[in-house]
């Protein structure tokens, strides 16, 4: 396991620059806490993450620096779609890059798996998540009513189509 991902640095430079590695069990009550402030009372609870981390075609990564946790996302690779799981940046560190490093990738992780869609869902009133999802090429699908609980939001389903052959060898290794 490589702790550094070599050209994919958003801000900071040298051994303590911001870098993704794989998400780790010991980071899960970390996780669990930036989940709370970043979804409220819809946040992942600690043994839901767990359950996340060991579920099937999961892979989770963390974007961390000397050792704090700054943002994290997930995906789920099927045999031919994958779907956005979660993805969240410490708000003291956004506007800084993580956001995308860690889009960039999970659709990498996506487009190796042979992934030929990637879906997610977004609350209708989370304007940077839309903004970074639109920038990437995701488009709306359709509403989901009342799809997130227990605060009753609407979802926008998104759907990004990946093109190209996308090798294994394009996913930077964590
Ligand atoms: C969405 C989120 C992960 C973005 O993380 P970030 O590190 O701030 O994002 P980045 O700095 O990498 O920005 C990437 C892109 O997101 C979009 N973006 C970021 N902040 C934005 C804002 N305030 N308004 C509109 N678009 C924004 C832009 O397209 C930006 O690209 P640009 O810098 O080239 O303009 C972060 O805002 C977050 O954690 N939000 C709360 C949790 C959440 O909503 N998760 C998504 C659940 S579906």
């Amino acid at each position: 396991m490589k702790a550094q991902v070599s050209g994919l640095e958003p801000s900071g430079t040298g051994e303590h620059a911001p870098a993704l590695r794989p998400m780790l069990k010991a980071d899960l009550p970390a996780i669990a806490e930036l989940e709370k402030v970043c979804f409220g009372a819809e946040a992942w609870s600690l043994s839901m993450l767990a359950e996340e981390l060991d579920g099937i075609g999961r892979t989770y990564v963390v974007a961390a620096a000397e050792g704090v946790v700054l943002g994290y996302g997930g995906v789920f690779v099927g045999p031919d779609f994958a779907e956005i799981m979660t993805i969240a940046v410490d708000p003291a560190q956004r506007g800084l890059g993580y956001g995308r490093l860690l889009m960039d990738h999970l659709l990498a992780v996506a487009r190796a798996g042979g992934a030929s869609h990637v879906f997610l869902e977004v609350a209708t009133d989370l304007g940077p998540a839309r903004g970074l999802y639109d920038s990437l090429g995701f488009v709306p699908l359709g509403i989901r009513k009342r799809y997130y609980q227990p605060s009753g939001r609407d979802a926008i389903m998104m759907r990004l189509t990946l093109v190209g052959p996308g090798l294994v060898s394009d996913v930077p290794e964590v």
